[in-house]
Parts: C-alpha cells; structure tokens; sequence
C-alpha cells in the first residue's frame, strides 16, 4: 500500500537524522522512546485542522467577536481550524459605519483571536450589495464609485500584510449569470475590476478573491457568469486570484455531482478555489464527503471553510448545518470529513509543485531543563511554506518553546494550544490531542528549521 511504503521512507529518513542530531541526549533509552512515538509520514490526523494540513490545505470555520467570550465554542474553535473568516466584523456596515470613520475593534478581535491560535485569516468582505452602512446605501454614482475605492483602501491598509485572503467583492451575479443590479452595479460594469485593482494597490501581500453562492454547478448559468468573468480577468491582466465557492447546500439545495469540475476548470483559469462558507441541510454525511472529496482532488482548492462551529452558531440553526452539536460533539458528518481529509489528502498535488530545494536544513533537537525532549521532523512541503511534526517524549506535561529563524513566520498550528511571545516565538502547550503536533512554516526565504526546547514545568 502506497501509505506505508511513504510511512516507512519517513521513519528511515527520520531515523538517521535523528541519529546525528539526540547526540547530545544521555540514554539510549530516551532515543528509542523517541522513535516508537515519532508519528510516521501517513499517520491519520486527529483534527480537521491537522487532517487538511496533511495536503498543504487548511479547514477553516466562521468566527463571531461576540461568541469569543465562551470558551466551549473557543476551545472547540481553536482545536479544530487553522483558517478563520470573521462572520460579519470586516463587512462594510461593521468596518465604516459612518462615512470615513472606521473601526476595527470587533474585527481585530477576531484576528487577534485567530493568530494566537495559529490560525490565518481571510478577510470577508469589502465590497456588496449587502451589509452597507446606511450612508452606502442611500449613495449612487461616482461619490459612490469614490466611497467604494476609499473603503478598501482604508480597510485594506488596516490589515495591510496580515491577511491570506480577502474577498474583495461578494456575490454580484444573478442565478442566470447576469450581473446583480445593486447600488454598486450602477456606478458602471467596471466596478468589480475597479474593486481588484484598488485592492492589489492597498495590499500586494494578500489574495485577492471573488466569492459568490451558488455557482458550485457547473452547467448553472450563474456559475458560466463568474467563470466567464474570471477568464475575463485573467485574460486582461485584471489582478485577481481566487474564486470562494460558498458553498451553502442549505435553503433547498445539495451538493451537485459535477462539483468538482467546477472548481478544477476555475482552478484551470490560474485561480486559488475554496469551499468558504460551508453548511449542508441537516449536515448529510455523503454530502460533506462528497464535497470534501471534490476540495482534496484538486490541487488548486486550497482549503474549506464550513459557517461556524456548532449548530447553535449556524446562520441556518434550523437546519443543524455544521458538524457539531450544540453540545460541540462531534457528529457523524465531522468524521465524514476527517476521514476523507486523511485517506484522500495525502495523495493529492500540494497547491505549488515541491521543489528539492525547499528542503529545510537538519533538524534541532533540545532537551529542555526538565525531562522531556521535543523532536522534530519534516512534513509536506511546498516552495513557499512545510510543515514540520513535532513529537514531545518523556512527559505530558510539557512546554515546547519554538524559535523560528526570521523572516520565516509560523502561519498555522495543529493539536496544540500557542502563544506567541514575539512573532518570532511560539510557546505551545498540549491541548488534549497528545504528544504530537505539528506547524507550518512560511519560509520567506529563510529555510533553517526553527528551534524547539522542552520544559516540564
Ligand atoms: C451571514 C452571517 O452568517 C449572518 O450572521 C448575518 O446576519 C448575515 O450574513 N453569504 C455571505 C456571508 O457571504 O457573509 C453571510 O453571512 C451568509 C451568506
């Protein structure tokens, strides 16, 4: 079986790295405890969040600043997701309630929340026909056209360089593939290129999607709009560079069988896909399986965002969309999930080719003052970021401090709970998954491994 034989290349390569680097650890013993709980290559991950990083993607949820005061749903929150969307903090209506005075407060919230669990965040949204501050709504032509520009510029430079993503303009396209007519669209056709090129200007660090419902079938006509508009885009050096599907098989609609070819033929145009606002009627377990199984066969659907944790924080509780419980048990759509993310993730192509040269350098390991030892190994990698697995022996109660050489910065954490003294360092304690857990580094051109130390206290 394939996922052994990589199992076994992992163990050897560890093996004999390992071997050059526990130089410094005084028993033999301490050594073989440390390769009999070194996870292998293809070991099945215990959390969403861990489970999609095994392919380069993330599982990500929806967040609400008001619910991050209950630590049921954070606790629940941070275990499980390594990508974030603020359910409506960054929408107009919340960022500039009055014209030109914004506020980031509910916003930076969640962000501040997200990062200090090692998770990224996607922006969400900066131009709509819905969620406007009342000011935007009643405007039209070009002080609107002016009020737009100057909105994603503000908001734009507020998160400049924190965001991975941002959708910059939310469902514009009505179900026959014309364009929605809205306050916005009638400042002229070309509002949505002005949207991506503003966006680009006010922040090149991040991505900059279109995301919109319902074009997840590929023979819809609303779905031949958005992709004909993003060929469009693409053809004209318009900047764009990725397309949400949100994604919402509630209100009366499932997960259609040609799913797939929709996102690999927008993945096709040269455009990062996400499934971004996830939620299924009554939470189908073939549809999340299916759905998740469409994501992880293309190598360009960088990750799934289901909208909110709990089917108490659905948008449609009515409909227990999510995969958990009000209780926050896990239900059985949540295994679903976990189940294709861990057999189908593996072998799938990372969003960028791998490349030799990514190859960190050997590995650092440090017992710490107290008598555990924290170990670390390679994961995937890809040419702009890896993951490393990190495996704690001797205690299971331990600190595990991480150093990561600058400008490489940690962008996301599984199985294990992380506070970041300085951007540079990431103190992680276990969260209750185990001993093991992992990160994924961002290189930025910096390769060294970072180093990890152990403590017990
Ligand atoms: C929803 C939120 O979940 C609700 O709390 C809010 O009242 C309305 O908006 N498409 C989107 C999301 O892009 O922003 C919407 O979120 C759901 C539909």
């Amino acid at each position: 079986m394939a996922g052994s034989s990589s199992g076994l290349r992992g163990n050897r390569w560890w093996r004999s790295s390992v071997g050059r680097v526990l130089a410094g650890v005084t028993t033999v013993t301490a050594v073989a405890a440390v390769l009999v709980a070194a996870p292998g290559a293809d070991a099945a991950a215990g959390t969403l969040g861990a489970a999609a990083a095994q392919s380069g993607r993330y599982f990500g949820t929806a967040i609400a600043a008001g619910k991050l005061s209950n630590s049921a749903y954070t606790t629940l929150a941070a275990r499980e997701f390594t990508m974030v969307t603020p359910e409506n903090e960054m929408k107009p209506d919340a960022t500039e309630p009055n014209q030109n005075q914004f506020t980031f407060s509910a916003g930076d919230q969640v962000y501040n929340w997200a990062i200090s669990h090692g998770a990224q965040v996607r922006g969400h949204t900066l131009a709509w026909h819905a969620q406007q501050p009342g000011w935007m709504q009643s405007m039209g032509g070009s002080s609107l056209r002016n009020a737009m520009i100057n909105h994603i510029q503000k908001v734009m430079a507020h998160y400049q360089g924190k965001l991975a993503y941002w959708d910059v303009v939310n469902e514009a396209f009505n179900e026959d593939g014309s364009r929605r007519s809205s306050n916005l669209q009638s400042t002229g056709n070309d509002w949505i290129e002005v949207a991506f090129k503003t966006a680009r200007a006010a922040d090149p660090s991040t991505k900059l999607c279109y995301n919109d419902y319902n074009i997840d079938n590929w023979s819809y006509a609303k779905t031949q709009g958005v992709y004909n508009m993003v060929r469009d885009f693409k053809s004209r050096g318009v900047p764009i560079d990725c397309v949400g599907l949100q994604a919402h098989f509630t209100g009366g609609s499932s997960v259609p069988g040609n799913l797939q070819t929709t996102i690999s033929s927008f993945a096709a145009l040269g455009v990062d896909v996400a499934l971004t606002e996830v939620d299924v009627t009554n939470a189908s377990t073939s549809q999340y399986a299916a759905l998740t199984q469409a994501c992880v066969n293309v190598a360009r659907c960088v990750g799934i965002t289901v909208w909110g944790v709990r089917d108490s924080d659905s948008w449609r509780s009515g409909e227990s969309p999510l995969l958990f419980d009000g209780n926050g048990n896990k239900k059985a759509a949540y295994n679903s999930v976990l189940n294709v993310l861990n057999s189908g993730g593996t072998t799938t192509t990372p969003t960028t080719t791998p490349t030799g040269t990514t190859t960190p350098t050997t590995p650092t390991t440090t017992p710490g003052g107290g008598s555990c030892t924290a170990s670390l190994s390679a994961g995937q990698s890809w040419s702009d970021r890896y993951n490393l697995n990190v495996s704690v022996s001797g205690s299971s109660s331990w600190t595990v401090t991480m150093t990561v050489p600058s400008p490489a910065k940690i962008i996301a954490t599984w199985n294990v709970n992380a506070t970041w003294p300085s951007s540079q360092v990431m103190v992680a304690t276990p969260n209750g998954s185990g001993n093991n857990f992992g990160v994924t580094i961002q290189h930025n051109g910096n390769r060294n491994w970072p180093s990890v130390s152990c403590s017990t206290s």
